[in-house]
């Protein structure tokens, strides 16, 4: 596995507006995209996650975010002006629980947003050393915690004929040789859940789609640059996203693009946007340039 660093110089045009930290555009204050309508974000205590609760509130969704980090989420949560519950997904039983909870606080659940992710290891054995026991983990967060999230959000939704399930893969789920074995797998198998469940649901009056981000500076991102470029400090590590994992020009990939991706699924303008994985990722996965020497003129 390898990421390929072109070096292309584009991270000093491009430097984003705050890149690991809150940034920039976010939707009008005023806009209720989301009025009347409850949601559940997993992994909403960093990130993403936290980035598409701050959009969903502003947009007048009644907001509840699910972490396993406790402190963080609690604090978020009374920022925003939303619910915090501690859900580990990959307890099937706490995952029903916090479906369990949006609905008897808010009467019924419009939007789940399974988003909880973990990377795994980031040794990069070669194939033959491959640690299952790793593997086997990042697929019960990222894999079975996405399954019992849909599952459970079913539960609720498909009675009531309404509802828009979200899930969030990767371009590693697209591109093999971005991230460890173990998560694009896993992020694979996002894609292929949403695949899987989309017809069903489509008869039920409920979608389910998947969103799919190129690399983003969240904690995450940050803790397997630090581990893979150990000699490099965060700001250079924040330049290979800004610079050398991006085919925009000019623009940085934020998690508030992410948020607003999850708001446009989540909203009634995608009322027909169903079995969709949306790759945000400036064309990166289609327009990647190929590791060898530029053709002589
Ligand atoms: N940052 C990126 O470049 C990037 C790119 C593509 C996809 N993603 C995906 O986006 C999602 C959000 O990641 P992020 O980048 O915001 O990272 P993040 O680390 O900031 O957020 C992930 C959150 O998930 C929570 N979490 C982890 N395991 C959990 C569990 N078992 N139960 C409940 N919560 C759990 C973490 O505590 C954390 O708050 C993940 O699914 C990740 O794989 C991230």
């Amino acid at each position: 596995m390898q990421i390929v660093l072109r070096g292309n110089g584009r991270a000093a045009q491009a430097m984003p507006r705050g890149l690991a930290g809150r940034c920039g555009y976010s939707t009008a204050p005023t806009s209720q995209r989301l009025a009347g309508k409850v949601a559940v974000i997993t992994g909403g205590a960093s990130g993403i996650g936290r980035a598409t609760a701050e959009e969903f509130v502003r947009n007048g969704a009644k907001v509840v975010l699910a972490d396993v980090q406790d402190d963080l989420g609690h604090a978020v949560a009374t920022e925003l002006g939303a619910t915090y519950t501690r859900c580990d997904v990959t307890d099937e039983s706490q995952v029903a629980a916090l479906v369990d909870l949006a609905v008897s606080r808010h009467g019924k659940l419009d939007v789940m947003f399974n988003n909880a992710g973990v990377v795994g290891s980031l040794s990069r054995p070669p194939l033959g050393s491959l640690d299952l026991a790793d593997f086997d983990a990042v697929m019960a967060v990222n894999a079975r915690g996405v399954m019992a999230g849909v599952k459970h959000a079913a539960r609720v939704m498909a009675p009531r004929r309404s509802g828009s399930i979200i899930c969030t893969a990767s371009i590693a789920g697209v591109l093999g040789s971005v991230a460890p074995q173990p998560y694009s797998v896993s992020k694979a198998a996002v894609v292929g859940i949403v695949r899987a469940v989309a017809g069903e649901m489509a008869r039920s009056g409920v979608r389910v789609n998947a969103i799919s981000p190129n690399y983003i500076a969240t904690p995450l991102v940050m803790r397997l640059l630090a581990e893979w470029y150990p000699k490099q400090s965060a700001e250079e590590h924040r330049r290979i996203v800004a610079g050398d994992i991006n085919e925009m020009e000019g623009v940085v990939l934020e998690p508030e693009d992410i948020a607003r991706a999850a708001l446009y699924l989540a909203s009634d303008e995608s009322k027909y946007v169903n079995g969709h994985n949306l790759v945000v990722d400036g064309g990166f996965t289609v327009g990647k340039v190929p590791n060898m020497p530029v053709p002589a003129q």
